[in-house]
């Protein structure tokens, strides 16, 4: 079976071999080879090299650069540079340069140097991606097109407050409606022409909800537009058999709506950075990588970065234990992934990022990490037939960019209610609970999936309220946590009772929240008790399954349970510690019958199945990985070939060394 990129999974990182001479490059033709590198990200910041003065190409160095790779064997994965434009662009164009919130307008000499609703920066961006494509879009090493380098940057300008205007103008029609959709009565905001609109730059005091929704919606469909434009121009020269993609950032930054991205990229491509050791690690790796998944569709991805090791951030950097590249990678493969790419290949000795690790680290091939290294490059050979096999998932977190926006902004009635940190603690309850998870958008439809989470949904617009309504009529079972549903798609509240747009569907009324204080908690009736959040709800036709048990709310709903049409909602109105989640989580999956992977596996080893056709029959491959530095066996796994070490699992399961992984190729 094929992968995203030809036969086999895909191996290598980023290239940047303009930082170094000829005997480097003869070393990293050979270390290349012996590690099984395939394919090298080559040219993301390689602007002022390749435009060395506006309009004038300097294409001989790169020429030179992937005929080599090419004569290595290893493909290319061919970026603009659009990330980091040279300094003759920001002196001819002052005007583009970015400008933050509070007005300051930045300075060249360091990357993202650049606004992008600059109409100058985009005309540049589409010229030299152009170019590029017009010169390499017949090289044969070339296996795909990388757009950019991972769209976050946001801008405040004039140009941007320009573009924002005729965005606004299309969205709203009138000032009159957006007058009214911004609810500028209030404060006395009306705007009497569209010149009087800013982008929401720094306020003496809260912004308006709207504007500030509207504000980011509008800049992803900028930073969108400024994707498609190149690669249209990439398109102009290379033919559909060449994949265009983007890197999309981390999972914590939220400037992009990702769905929309996922569907005008050939694939899903993104950089993964763990943040956290351990068991963390596994869960982190997961999240990425169930996202990647699902905006691309349900379609095999790629993993465009990844560290072998330290990662530099602002505030620490994390070193990666033996056995953790393997593992990690493993865990976005098990996932979906069709290969495996690095940040870098060769560690830098100068520039902004000298500390950040790479497959030839500084101390040179014979170390720790370069052997890793090789030994990857291996094992990813010996996995190559699970290459454009996928993953299904039976469940699905909802996750909505204009939710996590919405919720975003200053104002709300407490600190503690953080869009991605619920929506990450949902995702991982069911990663402990050992369930495969796909993310999804309120208004796909959802029916192929028996149970769908919504934490943290605090804006639902109306077609999406119909499709959780559509969902749950049909028999899905859906799991609503508290501050959903209550705010619609402008960024106003549903009045009448909270959560106005799931009060059908959930059975239940509220009519006041009672958010609690930092370490306040709120007694349950099982004993236990909620922290965060708390409410004054009625029940309308649901039944309490727990209940407050102190203060003014005692024998009030805080959990409850409604049968609707063919299916179930569930709405738990305060945050219950990590044990009463996972048991609720557990009672609801039992009751929807959703499962395991592999039930019965002890927390922290993870498993995940890929399924595909294999000599044309249908196959299963199930990866598992301890994220323990403790020995497992695993008595549920008891059959299956592991295609890492060839060995047939024996017959009283399967067992794995502190931090061990096995592929295993189902009979
Ligand atoms: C991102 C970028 C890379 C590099 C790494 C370092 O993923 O795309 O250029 O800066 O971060 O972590």
């Amino acid at each position: 079976m094929g992968g995203l990129l030809g036969p086999g999974l895909a191996f290598g990182g980023d290239y940047n071999p303009e930082q170094w001479d000829e005997p480097v490059w003869r070393e990293d033709d050979a270390l290349m080879r012996q590690a099984g590198v395939n394919l090298a990200t080559v040219g993301v910041f390689s602007w002022a090299l390749l435009e060395p003065e506006e309009g004038h190409y300097s294409f001989d160095w790169l020429d030179a650069q992937l005929d080599r790779l090419h004569a290595n064997g290893v493909r290319v994965d061919l970026a603009t540079p659009t990330a980091s434009p040279p300094p003759w662009f920001t002196l001819a164009h002052p005007e583009a340069m970015p400008v933050t919130a509070d007005g300051t307008r930045l300075t060249h000499g360091s990357r993202d140097t650049y606004c992008l609703a600059a109409p100058a920066y985009r005309r540049a961006a589409a010229r030299i991606a152009g170019a590029l494509a017009e010169r390499y879009a017949g090289h044969p090493a070339l296996a795909m097109w990388h757009v950019h380098n991972e769209y976050a940057t946001v801008c405040y300008c004039e140009q941007s407050a320009a573009a924002f205007r005729v965005w606004l103008r299309a969205r709203h029609g009138s000032l009159d409606e957006l007058n009214s959709a911004w609810g500028t009565a209030f404060w006395g905001q009306r705007y009497g022409s569209w010149e009087q609109i800013t982008p929401p730059r720094a306020t003496q005091w809260h912004q308006n909800p709207g504007h500030l929704l509207d504000f980011r919606r509008f800049w992803s469909d900028e930073a969108l537009a400024a994707y498609t434009e190149q690669r249209d121009a990439i398109r102009r020269h290379s033919g559909p058999r060449t994949p265009v993609t983007t890197n999309l950032m981390l999972p914590g930054y939220q400037v992009i709506d990702l769905w929309a991205f996922g569907r005008e990229v050939d694939f899903v491509g993104i950089d993964h950075y763990p943040d956290a050791p351990g068991v963390d690690a596994g869960a982190d790796t997961a999240f990425g990588a169930d996202r990647a998944r699902s905006f691309g569709g349900g379609k095999p991805w790629l993993l465009i970065e990844q560290g072998t090791n330290t990662v530099h951030t602002a505030e620490r950097t994390l070193a990666k234990e033996p056995g953790d590249l393997l593992r990690h990678t493993l865990g976005h493969l098990g996932r979906g992934s069709d290969g495996a790419l690095f940040f870098q290949w060769r560690q830098s000795k100068a520039g902004a990022e000298l500390w950040h690790s790479a497959m030839v680290p500084h101390a040179g091939p014979d170390t720790r990490i370069h052997r890793e290294v090789v030994a990857l490059g291996a094992a990813l050979e010996r996995l190559a037939e699970v290459a454009g096999s996928t993953v299904a998932a039976e469940a699905a977190v909802l996750w909505d960019a204009d939710a996590w926006w919405a919720l975003d902004t200053n104002g709300m009635p407490s600190a503690d209610l953080d869009y991605h940190a619920t929506v990450r603690r949902a995702h991982r309850a069911l990663w402990e609970a050992g369930v495969t998870a796909d993310f999804a958008h309120p208004e796909h439809d959802l029916s192929r999936y028996r149970l769908v989470l919504a934490p943290s949904l605090y804006l639902l617009s109306d077609a999406g309220a119909a499709s959780l309504r559509r969902y749950v009529e049909g028999g899905g079972t859906l799991l609503v946590q508290y501050f959903s549903g209550v705010v619609d798609a402008r960024h106003q509240v549903r009045t009448g009772g909270y959560p106005g747009a799931l009060r059908e569907v959930l059975g239940i009324r509220g009519e006041e929240f009672r958010p609690l204080a930092t370490g306040a908690t709120a007694a349950l009736s099982d004993g236990s008790s909620g922290t965060v959040w708390s409410e004054d709800l009625r029940t309308e036709g649901a039944r309490a399954v727990l209940r407050y048990a102190s203060g003014s709310l005692a024998g009030r709903p805080a959990l409850t349970r409604h049968a609707f049409g063919a299916g179930t909602g569930w709405y738990l109105s305060t945050r219950l510690d990590d044990e009463r989640y996972a048991a609720l989580l557990a009672r609801v999956l039992e009751e929807c019958g959703v499962a395991a992977e592999v039930p019965g596996l002890p927390p922290g080893v993870e498993a995940v199945r890929r399924r595909g056709p294999l000599d044309g029959r249908d196959t299963g491959w199930l990866f598992v990985l301890n994220h323990l530095d403790t020995p497992v066996q695993l008595p549920g796994i008891t059959a299956g070939r592991d295609l890492l070490t060839g060995a047939d699992v024996p017959g009283d399961g399967l067992r794995l060394a502190p931090g061990g992984v096995a592929v295993l190729r189902e009979p």
